[in-house]
């Protein structure tokens, strides 16, 4: 390991004096847990799964995952309720999230804690829920990353983290920690798997074991050593799959702390922004809404189906659309929608093609549906062998049409509803704010994290 990677695991390995304490929290929380599992006369098992039992956390983000596992014989709805009413009985500030059913996410003496209700399983194909195999990929990391791989481990997990690359949640759309274990038993170190990540190509698949398994369609397919029928990548975009071949590349060029702890955007000032963008042959619009009050999971994904119904409306209009983005202002609660789009209206009419004009029953037709209708500013006429008709627009302005039709496109469901109750449609000066500044510096920059 080089001097960088030295400096990083010094930051990010668990010292004995924060293991001491973490063990500490985690027996007091263990024994809460147990006093609730008996009052309750449950016939469960509690189990420290994740990184902390595999020991490849990192000591500056870490989450204390707890499982508390039931026999396959009770009920989903009586899992989650029990697990529920534990959780809020110990945790503080907490927060249901769903996977398959319900859990709770919340904290312990300052610590994230999750604690999450499965089945008790022997082999993943007994499970009953996605949670089930979870016990079983702790077991198996525990088995097979050998103890000087914990340092590459832990080495990968910064790396991903500093790129913005690391977590599966749609948020980030990135790696997950079992996933970078797993890369870390394949490829055996750090080094070695940055080495062959830079030939890797869209569609690569790996995977521990031999035997059949379905197929993925997804840039990087890693067969689940405990269950062939799961794809451990299956989350990672497109982007976020490019970007880490991109920074292995550049790191082995020329390693530095960088990639592991970028540097924080340095927002540009307002006035710089504004000049970046005159440059530009461009208009950008915003459509700001409400941010609905569902949990990020949910969220993400519905604002990256509005950009696409959004974009491609606009694109059945004729309107360009050259890029979708969008910015999640949490101090506000408001959400963001920003399209890149030509400056110059549409023109007035458009051309619209007719068939080909050796068809002579399709020309009769044509003509008579064309002629005399409300549309028309051109009676239907022949060039190059084909028929033609010239039409009045619709919509010339891609903000006036988005102004009355936005609340008919699909969106998904919770950005739906908040779009019908209110949103407002505003050009580039009104989206030129103190809190857009850190947005519209890396949209404009362009910069990857390790060049700021
Ligand atoms: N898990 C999974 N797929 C995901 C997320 C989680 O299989 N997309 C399972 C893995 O078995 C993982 C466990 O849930 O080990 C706990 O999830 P998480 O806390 O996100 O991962 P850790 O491995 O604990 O890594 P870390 O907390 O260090 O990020
Ligand atoms: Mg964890």
């Amino acid at each position: 390991m080089n001097q960088i990677e030295q400096e990083v695991l010094k930051k990010i390995t668990p010292t004995e004096e924060y293991r001491k304490k973490l063990e500490q929290i985690i027996n007091d929380l263990e024994s809460s847990l147990n006093k609730e599992i008996e009052k309750r006369k449950l016939p469960v098992e509690t189990m420290i799964v994740g990184s902390i039992a595999k020991d490849t956390y990192l000591m500056t983000n870490m989450d204390i995952d707890f499982f508390i596992c039931f026999p396959t014989n009770f009920k989903k709805e009586n899992i989650a309720k029990n697990a529920l009413s534990i959780g809020r009985k110990l945790l503080i500030d907490t927060e249901e999230s769903y996977a398959e059913h319900p859990y709770l996410r919340g904290y312990y003496k300052d610590y994230y804690v999750e604690l999450v209700p499965c089945y008790k399983i022997e082999k993943a194909s007994q499970k009953l829920s996605a949670v089930d195999r979870t016990p079983l990929h702790t077991e198996y990391v525990k088995n097979n990353v050998e103890e000087k791989q914990k340092k590459d481990v832990r080495l990968l997990k910064q790396f991903l983290r500093g790129i913005n690359c690391y977590g599966a949640e749609s948020q980030i759309q990135g790696f997950s920690g079992y996933l970078c274990e797993i890369l870390i038993i394949y490829y055996k170190s750090f080094k070695n798997l940055l080495e062959n990540a830079k030939n890797w190509k869209n569609g690569i698949k790996l995977s521990l074991k031999n035997g059949n398994h379905p197929n993925f369609y997804t840039p990087l397919v890693f067969i689940d050593p405990v269950d062939p029928e799961r794809n451990v990548a299956s989350a990672l975009s497109k982007e976020k799959f490019k970007l880490f071949i991109k920074a292995a590349k550049e790191y082995l060029k020329k390693p530095d702390i960088k990639f592991f702890f970028p540097n924080p955007i340095k927002p540009w000032s307002i006035s710089k922004i504004q000049e970046r963008i005159k440059k530009e042959d461009n208009k950008y619009l915003g459509i700001i809404f409400n941010e609905p009050d569902i949990i990020d999971e949910n969220l993400y994904p519905q604002i990256r189906k509005a950009e696409k119904s959004i974009k491609k409306a606009c694109i059945e209009m004729d309107f360009n659309i050259y890029d979708t983005s969008f910015f999640i202002d949490k101090k506000n609660n408001d959400i963001y929608l920003i399209i890149k789009t030509d400056k110059e209206d549409l023109s007035g009419t458009k051309i619209h093609n007719g068939p080909p004009t050796d068809l002579k029953d399709n020309v009769e037709e044509f003509k008579q549906k064309w002629n005399n209708h409300e549309k028309i500013v051109k009676e239907p006429f022949e060039q190059n062998k084909k028929m033609k008709v010239e039409i009045k627009r619709e919509y010339t302005n891609v903000k006036h049409y988005l102004d009355e039709n936005i609340s008919n496109l699909s969106l998904g469901k919770h950005l739906d509803k908040v779009i019908k109750k209110n949103y407002e449609i505003v050009e580039i000066d009104d989206l030129l704010n103190e809190n857009l500044r850190i947005f519209w510096t890396e949209y404009l920059d362009n910069k990857y994290p390790w060049e700021r």
